[in-house]
């Protein structure tokens, strides 16, 4: 129930001194009130309780006082038993005060730890893409994690401990003061002699801590980046592990010396401590036996200042360190804000439309992009390395046109970096444009209800995201309430049921870090088959770039041909045959829209699409053709 103790004294001095020179705006203040007001019944409890502790902590020294003043000295043996069942009485109380005030305390911390976990986990997957191409990983995490823990201490140990501290060390001074003036202020004039030490001391370690806590972060990066799948593979590929090796090696010797550094000078701060109370103690019974010898000071009163005195230094240490606690903790809930106050910049429509049941068209009208700007998307203290920045607010696409008509196949092709996949994205409204219109089944998609966006528009990526579980799981992501004979039947339309029947474990398969366990046909094929389970009317499709053996070629294409039967579906192109049964090829380029027609009468004009298929497309005819 004390707060202060040395192991948590010795906490305030390893905070950042930085933060005390950070200024908090009120704002926050009030906003992070506004996070304990579900919390106002437990806290007011919770503060009395704490109260009442702060008040026990004089109780038990001035009671064992009268023991010896009234009871021993004198010979009486009926006062001796009284305060004697007293003190075990308060002993009693103390340890129950110290369970409930502490049930309390977890009640209120954990309840906010929960609310700011859900908030800030809501809020950041509901970021465009662009955040997590500037946010690290291990940062974001490492957010969730670290500072809405650090938040959390505002609301319990230094609510608590600037409580009854200042009440603990106010009524410890007044009760010594009663006693003896000379003593308390002999005692008091000792504490400077210590805290000021500390201080410095504190700045040292602060130093080391902060230190060792960004080599130990680049350690974990390290290892997340590297134990992965295609980090592994990329340090097998380029054969550098003994580099690798002596960097990690160099690093954590780093870790090892901030380490033995940090115990050396926590061990004389704990040295110190114990010194001044030691030396407090001495001069206690030193300085108070004369009085009471002279008569100037009870027996009782000697014992139960030296009692007070133990109890005094923890206090007041802890509060000479409150500022540096309060601040650590508001820029912990700063920073959290920081991250709740991204605007999600893709946001239902305040009287929003279902996408009409029907076959659906797609139309987009004058749509210039450009991605989001690092202010619009992303934290500042997010970001390990700020981004070359020239790019932010360049359009991508330029005053696009284009129609596909209900249950046509448009391809897209162009060169690398035209802005195809930038162009599907803003059909599954990843992102809004910032210019133009774009519309699906006739709806403007600002317009749509985001969820009836999600059920209408299938999109298979390039890389064919799979999660790290088993088959059956990642099939039902797209459909939760899919049944086993319609996950087969999906399987089997995307040509891969064979495989997955042949497999020890069949749907229940872990597919491994990524889906690395799969081929890369494997992979686009499960996902074709998850897209064909969710059965979207409208299916936007980047096709593998990754060149595939003829068989799985021809499996995926297969697959295909299936999942586009009776649909809309505006496919990227790098296949000579989807382009061939394309209703019709838009050709993309530098963000706009060059040219527009069937196969064949593209080629019959000079242009880019005659370049690109003798390029691209040719080639791979070519290839074919030998092998056949
Ligand atoms: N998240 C992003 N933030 C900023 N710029 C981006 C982002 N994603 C893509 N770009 C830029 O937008 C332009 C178009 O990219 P996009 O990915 O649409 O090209 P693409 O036609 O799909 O190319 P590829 O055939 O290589 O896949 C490129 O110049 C690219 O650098
Ligand atoms: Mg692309």
């Amino acid at each position: 129930m004390r707060q202060g103790m040395p192991g948590g004294m010795y906490r305030h001095f390893t905070h950042d001194p930085e933060v005390v020179r950070h200024k908090v705006q009120r704002e926050t203040v009030r906003r992070v009130l506004f996070y304990g007001r579900p919390f106002r019944t437990e806290i007011a409890i919770f503060l009395a309780l704490t109260l009442l502790g702060a008040g026990l902590v004089i109780a038990t020294p001035l009671l064992l006082q009268r023991i010896i003043d009234d009871g021993v000295t004198p010979g009486n043996r009926q006062v001796v038993i009284l305060f004697g069942s007293l003190v075990a009485a308060l002993a009693v109380v103390e340890a129950v005060l110290t369970v409930v005030n502490r049930w309390f305390s977890a009640r209120i911390g954990e309840g906010l730890i929960l609310e700011l976990r859900r908030e800030v986990f809501t809020h950041v997957l509901r970021q465009p893409i662009a955040f997590f191409t500037r946010a690290q990983t291990g940062s974001l995490v490492n957010r969730l994690n670290t500072d809405v823990i650090g938040a959390q201490q505002a609301f319990t140990s230094i609510l608590a401990g600037l409580v009854s501290n200042v009440f603990a060390a106010a009524l410890i001074i007044g009760a010594l003061l009663t006693r003896s003036w000379q003593i308390t202020l002999l005692a008091l004039l000792l504490l400077p002699l210590f805290l000021l030490p500390a201080r410095l001391m504190g700045d040292r370690l602060s130093a080391l801590t902060r230190r060792q806590m960004g080599l130990n972060a680049d350690l974990a990066s390290r290892m997340t980046e590297r134990f992965n799948v295609g980090g592994a593979l990329l340090v097998r590929l380029f054969g550098r592990p003994e580099q690798e090796d002596a960097e990690y090696a160099e690093r954590a010797r780093g870790v090892r010396d901030s380490g033995v550094a940090i115990a050396v000078n926590r061990v004389v701060f704990m040295a110190g401590l114990g010194l001044v109370a030691a030396l407090a103690t001495a001069l206690v019974y030193g300085l108070g036996g004369l009085m009471a010898v002279a008569g100037q000071l009870s027996v009782g009163a000697l014992v139960a200042m030296a009692m007070l005195l133990g109890r005094l230094y923890g206090p007041l240490t802890a509060l000479s360190n409150a500022r540096v606690d309060v601040m650590t903790a508001l820029v912990s809930f700063e920073r959290i804000f920081e991250v709740l106050d991204l605007p999600p910049l893709v946001t239902e429509a305040e009287d929003p439309v279902d996408l009409p049941a029907r076959p659906l068209g797609v139309e987009l009208d004058g749509v210039s992009f450009a991605y989001p700007s690092a202010e619009e998307v992303s934290v500042a203290s997010l970001e390990q390395r700020p981004f070359a920045e020239e790019r932010d607010g360049v359009p991508v696409l330029h005053g696009v046109d284009l129609t596909v008509e209900p249950g046509q196949l448009v391809a897209l092709v162009g060169p690398s970096g035209a802005g195809k996949t930038t162009l599907t994205g803003l059909v599954a409204r990843l992102y809004d444009p910032t210019q133009g219109t774009v519309r699906v089944g006739g709806v403007d998609l600002r317009q749509a209800r985001l969820s009836s966006v999600r059920d209408a528009v299938g999109v298979v990526t390039q890389e064919a995201h799979l999660f790290n579980d088993s088959i059956r799981a990642n099939l039902a992501y797209a459909r939760p309430d899919a049944d086993e004979p319609a996950m087969w039947q999906a399987l089997t339309d995307a040509r891969i049921a064979d495989l997955v029947a042949d497999l020890p474990d069949g749907l229940d398969t872990v597919v491994g870090d990524r889906g690395h366990r799969l081929s890369g046909g494997e992979k686009q094929r499960l996902a074709i088959a998850r897209l064909l389970l969710k059965s979207p009317r409208l299916v936007v499709l980047d096709e593998a770039t990754a060149h595939l053996d003829s068989e799985s070629e021809a499996a995926v294409q297969e697959a295909l041909d299936r999942a586009l039967k009776d649909r809309t579906a505006l496919v990227i192109a790098h296949r000579l045959s989807t382009v061939r049964h394309a209703d019709r090829i838009v050709v993309l380029d530098r963000g706009r829209v060059v040219q527009q027609g069937s196969h064949e009468e593209l080629l019959a004009r000079d242009g880019l699409y005659r370049t690109l298929y003798e390029t691209q497309f040719r080639p791979e005819a070519e290839r074919v053709t030998a092998r056949g």
